[in-house]
């Protein structure tokens, strides 16, 4: 089967089990073109993405919550179709790609459907359903600004997949508090493939960038308002999960300066 025709099923499918599920005979890459970039994905009418007013995950301070667990493994399974569905979309908008950066994002987006398939396991195991609360589209509200695979990787692994090493090291510590094992364990593994997927990014920053251009410069160069540096941390920063990815200090260092500063207060 040809990459492309496994992207766009992935892609297009409304069907959840078709779209999670790996290819299934190896896959080509022959005929990549041409280049398709979707506006939005398809998905079953319970995962149509709501306004994120009504959809936000809730913050993992309610994990010991039984009511809230569920919500917020729920929202992390979201993140990871989102994923799925973008790595997907990659494919079918870059066809001129170099055909290792195309095999490295079919690598990872098979590794998203995992990331989605364990965490709706997770939610069943707490009694819901994928699609029993509503999702949000944050991540492809991004998509119309991918216009060339740098601003891809920049993005995605650079700053969402970047911010989940320490967002997952959070979460599976307050899994671990609340008492769930099963769902810490799930977000260590994911944490683990995350830091080779920042290494993706890392890697292929350092092939498309200027050569007279910095990597922290070419990085900034390609995020789009509203993404900053300070998107592609968490609120505590763990400088381990990127010395494992392989990026250098210096990023490191201006990454972990990189800290949102509180609203002026108002005078009076
Ligand atoms: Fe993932
Ligand atoms: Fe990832």
């Amino acid at each position: 089967m040809e990459i492309r025709t496994f992207a766009r099923t992935v892609l297009e499918t409304e069907d959840l089990a078709v779209k999670l599920a790996p290819p299934r005979e190896e896959l080509t890459d022959e005929e990549p073109g041409p280049a398709y970039r979707a506006a939005e994905p398809g998905r079953p009418a319970n995962l149509r993405f709501a306004p994120r007013s009504k959809a936000d995950t809730p913050s993992i301070l309610g994990m010991p919550d039984p009511a809230q667990r569920p919500r917020i493994l729920h929202g992390f399974a979201n993140h990871e179709l989102q994923a799925t569905e973008l790595f997907a979309w990659a494919l079918l908008a870059f066809p001129d790609a170099p055909p290792a950066f195309r095999r490295g994002l079919v690598h990872i987006l098979q590794d998203e459907q995992r990331h989605t398939r364990m965490y709706i396991a997770r939610v069943e195991d707490h009694g819901h359903r994928f699609g029993d609360f509503p999702v949000n589209g944050y991540f492809w509200k991004k998509a119309p600004h991918f216009l060339e695979p740098l601003d891809f990787i920049c993005a995605m692994s650079l700053t969402f997949e970047n911010a989940n090493l320490d967002h997952t090291v959070d979460a599976a510590a307050a899994a671990r508090r609340a008492g769930d094992p099963k769902s810490a364990l799930v977000i260590d593994q994911i944490h683990r493939d995350e830091i080779e997927h920042v290494r993706f990014g890392w890697t292929w920053l350092q092939v498309f960038k200027k050569e007279d251009e910095s990597a922290w410069e070419a990085w900034r160069s390609h995020l789009a308002f509203p993404l900053i540096p300070e998107k592609a941390r968490g609120k505590r920063f763990y400088p381990a999960g990127r010395e494992a990815a392989g990026i250098d200090d210096e990023f490191i260092r201006r990454l972990e300066k990189s800290v949102l500063l509180p609203p002026l207060r108002k005078k009076g």
